[in-house]
């Protein structure tokens, strides 16, 4: 419905809706906030005071509704528009070389010579795909068997990284699009997952073993008020469907795109030609060292073919495209002091073990407790 055909209090609750959606992006996303936290918290519960009056016009993509409370008996399941595949591995400089020489084999001597690659992390999250419609979030899903995911749309609502509508910035001078499904990860960053785990520690509640399961277990809460209260981040990596935008011929123009809609994409993006491969091996060394500084998890790098034309002509193998790979980096080990075993008690009864370890750095992360339940699988 365009403004122009709501009644006075409609559109008064559209401007409204509209000038926190903008205030939120500045503050999420850009980190740039333009008003006050109480000019912010004045505009939002005046738009929530006037839902409250006229409930009708409480859209899904208010920005109110980031708050949660949507009970669901169980996940509907969604069919992705196209295969999530998933993505071939390579553990050492070999493997990556061998890709490459594959990749030439493939393609015509005109392609070899306009070769190039896009170097991105791997993150390590819950793997989720978002639909817009006219640009508005409409639709999210887990990536579930690939064909089908569990529909999770008032789960990722309350991202805060997740634009309700884009373009975010209305004043990008971005028309939305008619048609856009992404596809992207959702984490929560390290220094987040430590508080999160300390506190349920705290309370004598278990603790999750790693960033990438509370971020899963936070999105398939039936109970999105639960998901709400859970520090979920975002990024998002591939355009699986664009229509009524312009048109792309590379993943970096792709990567642009999204970014100017204002979705969540991650900076730290590498381009190489083909005659820079060995600048990409040595990327891939370098960066083994540094993801340790970064604030959330990252298990590996993706390198992946930029021109959007040469991977549809790859296509792909099984289940994974011929035109990326993933750069896995081998799961960190440390040996330390086991110093007392600390058996906590739930509110419920559930009783967990927990070790008091000598601090020791895995990852990049000092580790001090570690929770016990896995007894056996590492003797
Ligand atoms: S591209 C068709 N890029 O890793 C390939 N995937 O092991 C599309 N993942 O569940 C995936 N970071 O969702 C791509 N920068 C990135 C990624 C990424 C994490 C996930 C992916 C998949 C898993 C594959």
């Amino acid at each position: 419905m365009a403004v122009s055909e709501l009644s006075p209090t409609g559109q008064e609750a559209a401007e409204l809706a509209a000038d926190v959606r903008y205030h939120q992006y500045r503050y999420y996303a850009l980190d740039d906030p333009e008003i006050s936290d109480q000019a912010f918290d004045a505009l939002f519960e005046e738009l929530r005071a006037l839902e409250a009056a006229h409930p009708a016009l409480r859209t899904p993509d208010s920005p109110t509704q980031r708050v949660g409370g949507a009970i669901a008996a169980r996940f509907e399941k969604t069919r992705h528009p196209s295969l999530m595949l998933s993505l071939a591995n390579a553990f050492n400089p070999g493997e990556l070389f061998a890709w490459r020489e594959r990749l030439h084999r493939l393609l015509s001597e005109a392609e070899r010579a306009r070769l190039a690659y896009v170097v991105e992390p791997k993150f390590d999250g819950l793997t989720v795909v978002l639909h817009y419609i006219d640009g508005v979030f409409s639709l999210g899903a887990t990536r579930g068997d690939g064909e089908f995911g569990e529909t999770i749309t008032a789960n990722l609502r309350t991202v805060r990284l997740l634009p309700l509508q884009i373009p975010a910035d209305r004043a990008a001078g971005l028309a939305a699009p008619a048609r856009l499904v992404v596809r992207g990860e959702a984490y929560v960053e390290k220094a987040d997952f430590a508080r999160f785990n300390q506190r349920q520690l705290e309370a004598g509640e278990r603790a999750y073993a790693n960033p990438r399961n509370f971020a899963a277990g936070s999105l398939r809460q039936l109970d999105s008020s639960i998901t709400a209260a859970r520090p979920l981040k975002l990024w998002v990596y591939q355009a699986l469907i664009v229509e009524g935008g312009p048109a792309l011929s590379s993943h970096g123009e792709a990567l642009a795109y999204l970014r100017a809609l204002g979705l969540p994409v991650c900076p730290d993006v590498q381009r190489f030609t083909d005659d820079e491969f060995d600048q990409v091996a040595a990327y891939v060394a370098a960066f083994s060292a540094r993801r340790h500084d970064l604030p959330y998890e990252v298990d590996g790098l993706v390198i992946k073919v930029d021109s959007l034309l040469m991977q549809e002509e790859l296509g792909f193998t099984g289940k994974d495209p011929r035109w990326a790979l993933a750069y896995k980096y081998a799961a960190e080990e440390a040996i330390t002091t086991l110093h007392d075993i600390v058996v906590n008690v739930g509110r419920t009864g559930a009783v967990t073990p927990n070790a008091v370890l000598e601090p020791v750095q895995v990852s990049g992360v000092m580790v001090k407790s570690a929770t016990l339940h896995n007894e056996g699988l590492h003797p």
